[in-house]
């Protein structure tokens, strides 16, 4: 399996180079793609220093900040034209750790078509965070489960590892979610096409350098789009329970 991870940088100078040499160390197969929206505090920079040392590393820049989906759209459409079989996604402040990465990477190769690093599956946890961020966390999660049926204890994850082919067959480029929802969208779209999830248990780790990039505008954005298709879902069955009455 060739194996990219891509990580999406907004001001991670302080986190980059150790989660950089974390994951060279523990997974040495992989390509790494860093892709930085011109962040103020020169971490693009830095990733292309990076780059001209190791031949693994590659740098994809962005002309501003447009969220986290958008990043990592434009990373899986680099790594599919590039024919990687295996696509991961990975935060750049050592939340996720990279020597929990071989478990998500054997979960693949054992069949899953997405492997999620979870924490709220027994083996899980969050070392660090506030009560504050747990409640969001596990009460968004709670939120998407009701909402959308998602058999899954963490909707909101951010460590995942997708099959190439999962990314083609949920038409990932047509996803609109900027902001964090952006990981629900795909794990929704995902469970829809009925292919196979796997919960990896994970222990994420709150950043020690830099600030999270959460905001009201991406908890509100993710409210909105859930509501919507959970909302939508529903209507869809109500349609098809009258449409079957009729007949
Ligand atoms: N390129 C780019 N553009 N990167 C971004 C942007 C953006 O607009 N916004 C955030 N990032 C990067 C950060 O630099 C970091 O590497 C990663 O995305 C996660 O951002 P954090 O701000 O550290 O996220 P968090 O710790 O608050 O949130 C975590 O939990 C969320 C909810 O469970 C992450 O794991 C998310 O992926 C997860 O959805
Ligand atoms: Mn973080």
């Amino acid at each position: 399996m060739r194996v990219l991870t891509i990580i999406p940088t907004y001001d991670e100078k302080l986190s980059l180079p150790t989660t950089l040499s974390r994951l060279r160390a523990s997974v040495p197969e992989t390509d790494v793609l860093i892709v930085d929206d011109n962040s103020p505090d020169g971490t693009g920079v830095m990733a292309d220093g990076y780059a001209a040392e190791d031949a693994q590393v590659h740098v994809l820049h962005r002309k501003g900040k447009e969220g986290l989906g958008a990043a990592y759209r434009a990373g899986f459409a680099w790594g599919l034209e590039r024919n990687y079989d295996v696509l991961v996604e990975m935060d750049a402040d050592g939340s996720h750790r990279p020597e929990d990465l071989p478990r998500l990477l054997a979960a693949v190769e054992d069949g899953a078509d997405l492997a999620v690093g979870s924490r709220w599956v027994p083996g899980g946890s969050v070392v660090n965070w506030p009560l504050q961020r747990k409640v969001i966390s596990r009460g968004g999660s709670f939120y998407v489960r009701t909402m959308l049926g998602l058999p899954y204890r963490d909707a909101t994850a951010g460590f995942k590892a997708f099959r190439a082919s999962t990314l083609r067959r949920i038409d990932y480029a047509s996803v609109q979610s900027a902001g964090y929802v952006f990981q629900v969208d795909l794990l929704w779209r995902t469970h829809l096409a009925g292919l196979r999830v796997v919960e990896v248990p994970i222990t994420f780790v709150e950043r020690v350098a830099g600030d999270s990039k959460m905001s009201g505008a991406i908890v509100a954005e993710a409210m909105q789009r859930v509501t919507l298709w959970g909302l939508s879902a529903r209507a869809r069955v109500l349609k098809n329970v009258a449409t079957s009455v009729k007949r």
